[in-house]
């Protein structure tokens, strides 16, 4: 069986992020998407919400199952038997760094990297940009799952209450 990862802190999810996973689910048996814990870093969703969302955004793609690391990326790999990580590559400005993450992962551990262009669509997104957009009263439902705008609302809003 094919198994590829798709690796990222989906803080939240964007459609860029669906877009990826979609297609590497027509190439690959099994996609995995693996939400990375990281305690160090401050997130907008826990990481129960967060593989919620995901959970919903990929429920009708049945060869694709959500799931949590921590630590290397290269570890999960192996205790999942996956070779292969796809990531999306939306400008040069990616490139760099994910470049980087390509050959140290190969280097530890043999796990491949394939880059796939991103949707010109959604080459300017980034959860970043959504959580800002979304944080000044941007409408960002173009750009996110309903359930990501959804959940955004909701926690923005309640945010907003908690600041008055
Ligand atoms: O969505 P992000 O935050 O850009 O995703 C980055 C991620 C999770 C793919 C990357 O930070 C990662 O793989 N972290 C796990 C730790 C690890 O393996 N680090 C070495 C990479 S060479």
């Amino acid at each position: 069986m094919k198994r590829a990862v798709c690796p990222g802190s989906f803080d939240p999810a964007t459609n860029g992020h669906l877009d990826i996973i979609s297609r590497a689910a027509r190439l690959y048996d099994e996609v995995v998407v693996a939400v990375l814990i990281n305690e160090s870093k401050a997130c907008l969703f826990s990481i129960d919400e967060r593989i919620e969302m995901l959970q919903e955004i990929v429920a009708d793609y049945p060869n694709v199952r959500v799931a949590s690391f921590r630590g290397l990326l290269v570890d999960f790999c192996r205790s999942q038997g996956i070779s292969v990580v796809v990531k999306g590559l939306r400008a040069v400005s990616d490139f760099d760094y994910e470049l980087q993450m390509a050959q140290m992962n190969w280097g530890l551990a043999g796990v491949e990297t394939l880059f796939m262009a991103t949707n010109p669509l959604y080459s300017f997104l980034s959860s970043s940009l959504v959580k800002e957009v979304a944080k000044w009263g941007g409408d960002v439902s173009a750009h996110v799952p309903d359930v990501v705008a959804q959940r955004l609302a909701a926690r923005l809003s309640r945010e907003r209450e908690a600041e008055r």
